[in-house]
């Protein structure tokens, strides 16, 4: 049995379906709780349409003059938080139209004139979307500055780079914080590619097919700031790869800052002791006194996962659905504001986190020699003398293997050692030996040298000021 919504309903709709709603209903098709967040897009949409309604002469001039005054009250009641939201009108759009013909009268009744909640909603999400994603790129160029600005205090620091996270070669530390950069840059500029397909004016669309009242899309396109007009009613109002784009822009972000994060969880261990978080980004064990835990690094490192999963959540929504408006989309916004919330919360941390902390350069020097970080610049040293690399690459693994049995490092070994292994090397071989002379010999563009370092370090300054 159906249980009573008793709650006054005041729908749009009350002329073609005369009960109450059942409760369990009410609560189900209502949107409220999540898309009053929508209530500044809804309004500036509003104010456009119905000056677009006047200039097509749909609207008097002295409608249109009350219809934005009631909007501009409503507007100051949402922003003042005194306007009640009752699940009964489902949603932001319905809370504005009613309180608006409240204020105003039937006039108000006329707003909706040529224009559907199926059109209006897309129009709202995309007005949101679109500065959610002005948001999320001046936030991910926080962030590039940080760790530019690590770079440029601690970036001649000569440190391991792990393959496997096994020691594998030499680098300094500016190096590996431009690394960042790049993954961070990629991700500003995929934001800027969704903004484009999310910077186009649905509305106009109607329902799903237009209307055959005058509007002037162009008018109100330009008018919000749009690129362009959608092209097609049926597509326009039930698109949602838009969302779809900006989830995935904040996933792939959110798996960077993850990455990122499990560096530093790892080097900023007793074990390792290469980085120092400041305090402020940490926290302790309410039984374990001695406690510095990284917890803002693991919970940035488990965003990514919600993120991650409102993707996936949304994509999946979106797979069977039939043209065109389809209710399932509802759900669309408890997803995308999610996953942007997620990827929001974290990078406003991580700028705080990069910003304070410091390598911790005596503690990495100590150990910089053990785990043959120079083996490879010992094979290329011979090859470069006229052996090929496979055989050169063999004599240093001999080397190696002879130095760990004496725990020594390569430098450790002397000429008379190293010239019974391969004839070729000759006494200057101490300059190619040792983490710090290594490091400054790489030559490749891109490599993770001083000379390179200064090349990349010249190029980020410029690019983010
Ligand atoms: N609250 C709905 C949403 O967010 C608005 C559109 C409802 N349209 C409809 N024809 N029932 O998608």
């Amino acid at each position: 049995m159906a249980k009573k919504n008793t709650a006054t309903s005041g729908k749009s709709w009350q002329g073609r379906l005369t009960a109450d709603l059942d409760a369990a209903t009410a609560k189900l098709v209502a949107s409220i709780d999540v898309d009053h967040v929508l209530w500044k897009y809804d309004i500036a949409g509003s104010l456009v349409h119905a000056r677009m309604l006047q200039r097509q002469g749909v609207l008097t001039q002295r409608e249109l003059a009350s219809i934005r005054k009631g909007l501009l009250a409503v507007a100051g009641e949402l922003e003042a938080g005194t306007l009640a939201l009752p699940i009964e009108l489902e949603d932001i759009h319905m809370v504005i139209e009613k309180a608006l013909i409240e204020r105003v009268g039937s006039v108000g009744g006329k707003l909706h004139t040529g224009r559907s909640r199926n059109d209006q909603v897309a129009l709202d999400l995309r007005l949101w979307a679109r500065d959610a994603v002005d948001r999320l790129a001046g936030l991910v160029g926080d962030l590039q500055r940080a760790f530019l600005g690590l770079a440029r205090c601690q970036g001649e620091v000569v440190m391991p780079a792990y393959t496997h996270l096994q020691r594998a070669q030499p680098i300094l530390a500016g190096a590996a914080l431009l690394a960042y950069v790049e993954m961070l840059q990629r991700d500003v500029d995929r934001l800027a590619d969704a903004r484009k397909r999310i910077n186009v004016c649905p509305l106009g669309s109607g329902a799903v097919a237009g209307t055959s009242l005058p509007l002037d899309r162009q008018f109100v396109a330009a008018e919000l700031g749009f690129d362009d007009v959608t092209r097609n009613s049926i597509d326009a109002t039930s698109d949602r790869d838009f969302l779809a784009e900006l989830c995935f822009a904040c996933s792939l972000l959110g798996v960077h800052l993850s990455r990122w994060a499990e560096d530093w969880i790892i080097y900023s261990t007793t074990e390792f002791g290469a980085v120092v978080l400041h305090d402020a980004y940490c926290t302790s064990s309410s039984m374990m006194p001695q406690k510095k835990n990284a917890d803002t690094l693991e919970l940035i490192r488990g965003k990514s996962a919600t993120a991650i999963a409102q993707l996936t959540g949304l994509l999946t929504l979106l797979k069977g659905l039939p043209l065109a408006y389809n209710r399932d989309l509802q759900d669309d916004k408890r997803l995308t504001f999610a996953c942007v919330d997620a990827v929001e919360q974290a990078l406003g941390v991580a700028c705080g986190i990069v910003s304070t902390a410091r390598f911790n350069e005596p503690r990495i020097a100590a150990t910089l020699e053990g785990g043959f970080l120079d083996a490879t610049s010992l094979a290329e040293y011979i090859t470069a003398r006229g052996l090929p690399f496979r055989q050169a690459h063999h004599v240093v693994g001999r080397l190696v293997a002879q130095a760990e049995k004496q725990g020594k490092t390569l430098a450790e070994l002397d000429l008379p050692t190293l010239r019974a292994a391969c004839e070729q090397i000759g006494s200057d071989v101490y300059d190619y030996l040792g983490a710090a002379n290594v490091v400054g010999r790489y030559r490749t563009e891109g490599a993770a040298g001083p000379e390179q370092l200064k090349r990349q370090m010249a190029f980020w300054e410029k690019k983010l000021g």
